[in-house]
């Protein structure tokens, strides 16, 4: 008797201390829109606070489309492992993750977590079982399809257009006209401070932000903070400004009530993009992946290479920029790990466990990245070791360019950083370093590339690409011939990968989807009609 209640005794001690996690992902976030990575031009004191204080992410990699990313993140595997490799999920497309894939939040469920989703989902609607709250989160507010207008909650998608906010499974008619990053700030807060501290919290918050809304005004933010930014010329970078500025305030206030909570010294904080920054005016935006090439939905770094930190006082070599090469598809075995958990329970992952390469600074058990390999766009890319390879290219070559701006100009903020509500939170249990040191990182996770012009160009409709990454970041020279074997390993690499793929599972729309039948609102519509029924 004495021992069965020592023993349970002990289990309680031990789910107690499993460390809170929470995620902030951005959405259409680039490389060079955070402040750690050099650019002066628009203000992230708050996200910066994490990473100086906890993880630069500085080689990490993510998918480059949103569908796609999320998959991975969720299910520790490569698109193409999940049929999830092409393009997006529409508001009409009856398809979703597989059912037979099991998540991140239901494997947290499994240590005793609490599980919140809030904000964007995109992996799968038409049915009330593709659903966050039936796939492992308690609950969800936010939305379904993959935009939304941040204000009016609609997404005008293929033809049509319908409302697109929920609380679980209902309808939030009556949070129409609040700013959806407010929304999120509010909820997660609320989340925290409700939560129940004898256990262990797990908190996604996957921002609006920064993907563009409808064309009546595709980048919405409060005009009081947009006008802040009346120096930057661009009005569609001036508007991203403002957009940007709201998600950085809604993490320092996030991260601010993890700590009034108590919460923040035993809590894991992983800020994310979900992929490379739409730059120069792709999918209507103005995100900024500077030097890197290319732009969202394109296998260069600039789609791939993704902005990111962890931040944790369990990180036992913080502040630095870490180098250990890292894929979205890490965190489901990496957090799990962290969180306790024993990962012999994942079979099959394309994830690995890097907690401890992470948290003591050793070598990432990764060696190698699959990009993705996309046989409807006919576009692959993967990385072996410091080597990546591209093979065909999206867009008809169209984007493989570089994009601006640099924000180079200008001076860093220390003031705005040191005072930040991040800050401020984090500084009450472990201390933010010194400006010097704050500078030496942020030095050092400053690409630089003497952007000349490209050397032995590389031309991927016509012939595969070589690129040494280490060396040459911004894909500027072409070693495919250079370097024939090279190119031949990974060309028989790619092929193996290749042969594990599934097809993808895209589906066509089904316009008894649209949001006109249902009262214009995006909606679970294959519960309610047999999927075969014409129009
Ligand atoms: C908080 O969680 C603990 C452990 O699960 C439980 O025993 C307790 O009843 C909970 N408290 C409340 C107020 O729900
Ligand atoms: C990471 O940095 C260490 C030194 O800090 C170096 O030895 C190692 O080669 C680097 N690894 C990569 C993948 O760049
Ligand atoms: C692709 O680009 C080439 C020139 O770069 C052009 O000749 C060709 O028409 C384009 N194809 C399509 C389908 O747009
Ligand atoms: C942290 O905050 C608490 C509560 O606000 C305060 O009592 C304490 O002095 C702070 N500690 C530090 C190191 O700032
Ligand atoms: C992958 O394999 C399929 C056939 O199974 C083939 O059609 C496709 O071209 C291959 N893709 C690459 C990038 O090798």
């Amino acid at each position: 008797m004495l021992l069965l209640t020592l023993w349970s005794v002990l289990c309680v001690a031990s789910v107690q201390a499993r460390p809170n996690i929470v995620i902030f992902l951005a959405d259409d976030l680039g490389w060079n829109d955070v402040g750690f990575h050099g650019s002066n031009q628009i203000p992230t004191p708050n996200i910066d606070a994490l990473a100086y204080s906890g993880l630069v992410l500085q080689n990490y990699y993510v998918t480059p489309i949103c569908t796609p990313s999320r998959a991975a993140l969720m299910t520790g595997k490569y698109p193409i492992h999940t049929g999830m490799q092409h393009t997006v999920i529409r508001g009409e497309e009856p398809r979703g993750l597989p059912l037979s894939e099991k998540i991140l939040p239901q494997y947290l469920k499994d240590l005793g977590y609490k599980t919140h989703l809030v904000g964007k989902w995109h992996l799968g609607h038409y049915k009330r079982e593709y659903l966050p709250m039936s796939r492992g989160f308690d609950t969800h507010l936010g939305f379904w399809t993959g935009k939304i207008d941040l204000y009016d909650h609609t997404n005008m998608e293929t033809g049509t257009w319908g409302f697109d906010f929920r609380r679980g499974y209902e309808v939030a008619y009556d949070l129409f006209g609040k700013y959806a990053t407010d929304i999120y700030t509010n909820e997660a807060v609320k989340l925290v401070e409700a939560h129940n501290k004898s256990e262990p919290l797990f908190l996604m918050v996957a921002h609006s932000a920064m993907h563009s809304g409808n064309p009546s005004e595709f980048l919405r933010a409060p005009d009081e903070v947009i006008d802040k930014f009346s120096h930057i010329k661009d009005t569609q970078r001036r508007k991203y400004a403002g957009m940007l500025t709201k998600l950085d305030e809604s993490v320092g206030k996030v991260v601010m009530s993890l700590r009034k909570e108590g919460l923040l010294e035993n809590t894991i904080i992983l800020f994310s993009t979900d992929n490379g920054g739409p730059a120069a005016g792709f999918n209507n935006n103005a995100a900024s992946n500077y030097p890197l090439k290319g732009v969202k939905n394109t296998l260069w770094e600039g789609g791939v290479r993704g902005a990111a930190l962890l931040w944790s006082p369990l990180i036992k070599q913080p502040s630095r920029v870490a180098n250990q090469t890292l894929h979205i598809a890490d965190w489901l075995p990496t957090l799990y790990s962290a969180a306790g958990g024993e990962t012999s329970v994942f079979k099959n992952l394309d994830g690995f466990d890097l907690w401890e390469a992470l948290s003591n600074d050793l070598p990432s058990h990764r060696t190698k990245i699959v990009h993705n390999i996309d046989d409807i766009f006919a576009s692959a890319s993967i990385t072996v070791d410091n080597w990546k390879l591209h093979k065909g290219t999206n867009y008809n070559g169209t984007k493989d360019y570089w994009y601006g701006p640099a924000g180079r100009d200008g001076e860093y903020s220390f003031d705005l950083l040191y005072k930040s509500d991040a800050a401020v939170a984090i500084n009450n249990i472990t201390a933010l370093p010194n400006k010097e040191r704050i500078t030496s990182i942020r030095d050092a996770s400053t690409i630089k590339c003497n952007n000349g012009k490209p050397i032995n160009e590389c031309k991927p409709l016509k012939a595969p690409c070589l690129f040494d990454i280490d060396e040459d970041p911004c894909e500027l020279k072409n070693l495919a011939d250079e370097k024939p074997d090279i190119l031949q390993a990974l060309l028989s690499e790619l092929e193996r990968v290749n042969a594990t793929a599934v097809p993808p599972n895209n589906q066509d729309l089904n316009l008894r989807g649209d949001p006109k039948y249902w009262g214009r609102v995006f909606t679970n519509f294959g519960d309610y009609i047999h999927l075969e029924t014409p129009v």
